[in-house]
């Protein structure tokens, strides 16, 4: 038998799924798993913690690179993807370290920094 093409394949899945009555929402399935207990998000995420601290330096060199480029008086900041909190704080934290850093260096005046913290509806950022 020739195999659908994947466009297809998903369609009939979704037919599939609405023929057994069950209406999956996506962004309620997918978000990680909340709160601070021993499955959840929070408890489980060292490894990417991890990589938020070794990425530093690259994240020092873009931040400082833009910030003397514009000398912007304001700035925002995205994090598509935020999940239930712990390290997109420390990522925040650290993009505040970086900037007030230069500031200093450079005799600026801090800019006005906005976070926008991303993720699905179900996601419970604490
Ligand atoms: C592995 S977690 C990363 C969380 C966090 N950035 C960190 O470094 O610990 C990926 C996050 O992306 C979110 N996500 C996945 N698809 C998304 C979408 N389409 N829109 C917004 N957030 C999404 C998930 O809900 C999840 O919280």
């Amino acid at each position: 038998m020739v195999p659908l093409p994947k466009a297809q394949r998903l369609q009939q899945v979704i037919r599939k799924i609405r023929g057994v009555g069950m209406v999956i929402k996506v962004e309620r399935v997918l978000h990680m798993v909340g709160g601070g207990g021993e499955t959840s998000y929070a408890t489980n995420s060292r490894l990417q913690e991890k990589a938020i601290y070794r990425t530093k330096p690259i994240l020092e060199i873009a931040v400082a690179e833009m910030y003397r480029t514009l000398l912007p008086e304001k700035m925002v900041v995205v994090d598509l993807g935020c999940s239930s909190g712990p390290n997109t704080f420390l990522v925040v934290s650290e993009v505040l370290g970086i900037v007030g850093d230069l500031c200093r260096r450079l005799e600026q005046k801090p800019p006005e920094i906005q976070f926008f913290l991303n993720d699905l509806p179900g996601n419970d950022l604490q």
